[in-house]
């Protein structure tokens, strides 16, 4: 089917099911075109329990629908591509966390929201790019363990006093950028302003003007009174910042930082989705009220 009739098709389909579609920056722009809100990790959080729909899309990946869930059990949550998942959510799982937590019994366990309902059961507060030094700094205990990314819990701890054990995950789209990449591009345009997501690896990082999350970058690209930005994360918003800012030129830190569990979302899958209702998201209740208080103790803390 064109992509025209798709869109229609999604139109009415959304109107008959009082649907929304949310959708994450990284997945493809004809998705995000037909999205009713298109956001970060954190704001799509917000966006799913503010919502009045009674059906989500959620053109994402499956820990972002999996919150949605949590967080909105009346509403039904669709992952349009049940195996679009993150590589990095699967490095930590909640027996491996059982583990670690009788290794350091004094630490408060900060989860990334990258990471499956079970590990947010067993965690106590949840957090996002956006939001990772607010949340680390506003819990009383001295001493955290991060889970799942070692980046983003590097550079949480250049920003606190507190003892943070990290976890060896990473994602695997933001540790394809090198530092090589980045000289390379600074000596290429020497006038960029480096924009880097907290995903990337420390040395990447040493080299950013600003890190910031995703929504962060978008937002910085246009107040910022730079006209040239090196863009460090997922290259698939370069064209969301072109279409934005037509007059800033923006080149991507590496083209092998590219999500394919993202790019899983087509059109016709959204379309799938809402026809078929594919594939309904289901958290087990016991483990859905204690990963919605994980949760529901990172979206109380006014900090993002
Ligand atoms: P944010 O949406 O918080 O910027 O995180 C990026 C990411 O990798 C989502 O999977
Ligand atoms: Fe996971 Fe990285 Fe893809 Fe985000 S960009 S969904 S962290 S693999």
């Amino acid at each position: 089917m064109e992509n025209q009739l798709i869109i229609e098709e999604i139109k009415k389909l959304k109107a008959e099911r009082n649907a929304v579609i949310l959708s994450h920056f990284y997945t493809r722009s004809e998705v995000q075109e037909v999205a009713d809100f298109v956001g970060d990790s954190l704001s799509l959080c917000k966006a799913a329990v503010n919502s009045k729909a009674d059906v989500i899309v959620f053109a994402g990946v499956h820990f972002m629908a999996e919150s949605a869930s949590i967080i909105s059990p009346e509403k039904t949550v669709l992952l349009p591509v049940p195996d679009a998942g993150c590589p990095m959510a699967d490095m930590v799982t909640a027996e491996s966390l059982r583990d670690a937590k009788k290794k350091h019994p004094d630490a408060a366990v900060v989860c990334y929201v990258n990471s499956s309902a079970a590990v947010k059961a067993e965690s106590d507060i949840c957090c996002t790019s956006a939001n990772a030094i607010n949340v680390v700094n506003s819990i009383e205990s001295r001493e955290i363990l991060f889970i799942p990314d070692k980046n983003l819990g590097a550079f949480v701890s250049l920003h606190t006093d507190k003892k943070i054990h990290l976890w060896p995950g990473f994602c695997h789209v933001h540790e394809n950028i090198s530092g090589e990449d980045i000289q390379e591009l600074k000596e290429l345009h020497p006038d960029a302003e480096f924009l880097a997501h907290p995903e990337c690896r420390p040395e990447v990082l040493g080299f950013a003007d600003r890190i910031l999350s995703t929504s962060g970058i978008i937002k910085e690209a246009g107040s910022s009174g730079s006209t040239e930005f090196i863009i460090g994360t997922e290259k698939e918003i370069i064209r969301s910042l072109k279409r934005k800012y037509p007059d800033k030129k923006f080149y991507p830190a590496s083209g092998k930082a590219f999500c394919y569990n993202m790019k899983k979302i087509t059109l016709e899958a959204v379309l799938n989705s809402l026809r078929n209702n594919e594939f309904e998201i289901h958290v087990p209740e016991q483990i859905r009220v204690k990963a919605r208080k994980t949760l529901d103790r990172m979206l109380e803390i006014n900090g993002n």
